[in-house]
């Protein structure tokens, strides 16, 4: 199923968008990038779930540096767009006073989770904060603030694959779909 050019999950079809390749192409690149700015120092890495635990899977084991892992478990989307509202269903459990942190995010669509998330980390005054995201709807998060690490900017699509889901389907697949218009 997961090599295929197009794939149906419930109502829509979806074409192969982001080959496996180039999206661990994608993922090695912001490696690079944090591995050299963060070079000699120690990153507490905050991801976002459920969307983001593939490309954490793969950015984790290529940083060279001292790090440690937090997890979030955040929910916008109904279906194929944002409800607006941000549900935490799982927060910190560990303190980022004075940490490091990058956050990791599968895709940035209207940034709403983002802002939610911000505000959450910066009440715990850690030192510095630095975003991470494999896709990048540009079109719709326009130039709010800086994303520091940007894997790939998308058209504005709805995307599945790579552990991002059409209403909890499509999160294995090894390839990025997008919906067929
Ligand atoms: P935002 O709050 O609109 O920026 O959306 C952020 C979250 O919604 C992402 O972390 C994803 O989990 C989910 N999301 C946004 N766009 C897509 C998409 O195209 N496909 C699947 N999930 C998406
Ligand atoms: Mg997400």
């Amino acid at each position: 199923m997961s090599d295929m050019q197009t794939i149906v999950l419930e109502d829509k079809t979806f074409d192969l968008f982001l080959e496996s390749k180039e999206i661990k192409e994608g993922v090695k690149r912001i490696a690079g990038q944090i591995n050299a700015d963060y070079d000699g120092r120690e990153v507490l890495i905050l991801g976002v779930l459920d969307g983001a635990f593939m490309v954490l899977s793969d950015l984790l084991k290529r940083l060279d540096l001292k790090v440690s892992l937090e997890l979030v478990k955040l929910k916008s989307y109904e279906g194929e767009r944002s409800s607006g509202t941000i549900r935490k269903l799982t927060g910190l459990t560990s303190s980022l006073k004075d940490c490091e942190v990058v956050i990791v995010e599968d895709i940035i669509d209207t940034g709403f989770t983002l802002e939610y998330l911000i505000k959450l980390v910066n009440d715990q005054e850690p030192r510095s904060v630095k975003i991470a995201t494999l896709l990048l709807k540009e079109e719709v998060f326009g130039d709010r603030f800086p994303i520091d690490y940007v894997g790939f900017s998308i058209p504005n699509k709805f995307v599945v694959g790579y552990g991002m889901d059409y209403n909890g389907q499509g999160r294995q697949l090894k390839h990025i779909y997008a919906v067929k218009e």
